[in-house]
């Protein structure tokens, strides 16, 4: 392996720029020569390759987003745009290629390693937690506790005036950001997509925690449950009641910032496993992080065994709800 090229894809995460300034710099120490893609996907099917040594990546460990640019790109989903981009893979005399990103991201990847000679390895950045073969994914624990501070101000005004609150937070599939934000926020619901909500029930749990003297009550939302979005399930579970109630929907907040030492350091590990898959000549795979150990997963399996969120913290969430 003597030249590889990194890409940030889909959505950014916190923690995306720790990983490629390990990715660069582990190259480095080995003796690879690093290439950065700008703009993801669309920015390879365009040759936008950029030589990148040590020096490159100072400065971006602590910045949220990604500084190599993202984009969602249509015409990678096709055979003839994947066709382009190994074209200039090729040019460049790249034989590795590190994509950082989610399921979608990696879908791409995978396709990419089957129809190239390229050797691709992928680091799971994401801020929804939700691929198979690593207990968290880049960027999920800076988002859960920007969330969290943005649910704590939201208690004291909950509070204060003894209302119940619903929050929406991302999730379009995945409910991890909901459970977490939810279990660590002391919220009374946290409405997942992995499970049929109820709005009866709901309801009634909703009742119940005014009924055992607590002065608030916190529903945290995945934007993507199958109830709906938090102005929705709000609507359906005080149709009729008198309930003094408060919608915030928390968006795009989550998603960018700092990434917090638990995303640096996990950036840093999978950055430079990464490049010793690619010395390894192990393609197609993702490098995760599994109770402390690395691992390397088949990219089809981390992108298409969806991680839903866990049974036990789902009921210990509604255990501690009382
Ligand atoms: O990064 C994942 C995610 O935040 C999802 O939870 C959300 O549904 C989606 O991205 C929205 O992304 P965008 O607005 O960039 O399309």
């Amino acid at each position: 392996m003597e030249r590889i090229a990194v890409l940030t894809s889909g959505g950014d995460a916190p923690g995306m720029n720790a990983a490629v300034r390990a990715v660069v710099r582990a190259a480095d120490a080995a003796g690879i020569v690093s290439y950065g893609v700008r703009n993801g996907y669309a920015g390879l099917i365009e040759g936008r390759l950029e030589p990148m040594d040590a020096r490159a990546v100072s400065g971006i460990l602590h910045l949220g987003g990604t500084t190599l640019g993202t984009a969602r790109s249509p015409r990678f989903r096709t055979t003839e745009g994947r066709a382009e981009a190994l074209k200039h893979l090729d040019l460049a005399g790249v034989d590795g290629l590190v994509v950082l990103g989610g399921d979608g991201s990696f879908r791409g990847a995978d396709a990419l390693s089957r129809e190239g000679s390229v050797t691709v390895v992928g680091i799971p950045g994401t801020i929804d937690n939700d691929l198979s073969g690593t207990d968290f994914t880049l960027g999920f624990d800076t988002a859960v506790n920007t969330a969290l501070e943005l649910i704590d101000r939201i208690r004291d005004t909950a509070a204060s005036h003894g209302r119940l609150f619903f929050v929406e937070v991302m999730g379009r599939r995945s409910g991890w950001l909901a459970l977490y934000s939810a279990l660590a926020g002391g919220g009374t619901e946290a409405l997942v997509p992995e499970r049929p909500t109820d709005i009866d029930v709901l309801r009634v749990r909703v009742q119940r925690s005014f009924a055992l003297g607590k002065r608030f009550c916190l529903v945290i939302v995945a934007e993507g449950d199958d109830a709906g979005g938090a102005y929705e399930v709000a609507a359906r579970v005080c149709e009729g009641t008198a309930v003094d109630y408060r919608v915030t929907t928390l968006g795009h907040v989550q998603r960018g910032g700092s990434p917090t030492m638990r995303d640096r350091v996990l950036g840093a590990v999978l950055g430079d496993a990464a490049v010793t898959a690619l010395r390894d000549g192990a393609d197609g795979v993702m490098v995760g992080q599994l109770r402390g150990d690395v691992v390397r997963t088949p990219l089809e399996t981390a992108w298409s065994r969806f991680d839903r969120t866990p049974e036990d913290l789902l009921s210990l969430m509604d255990r501690l709800s009382r």
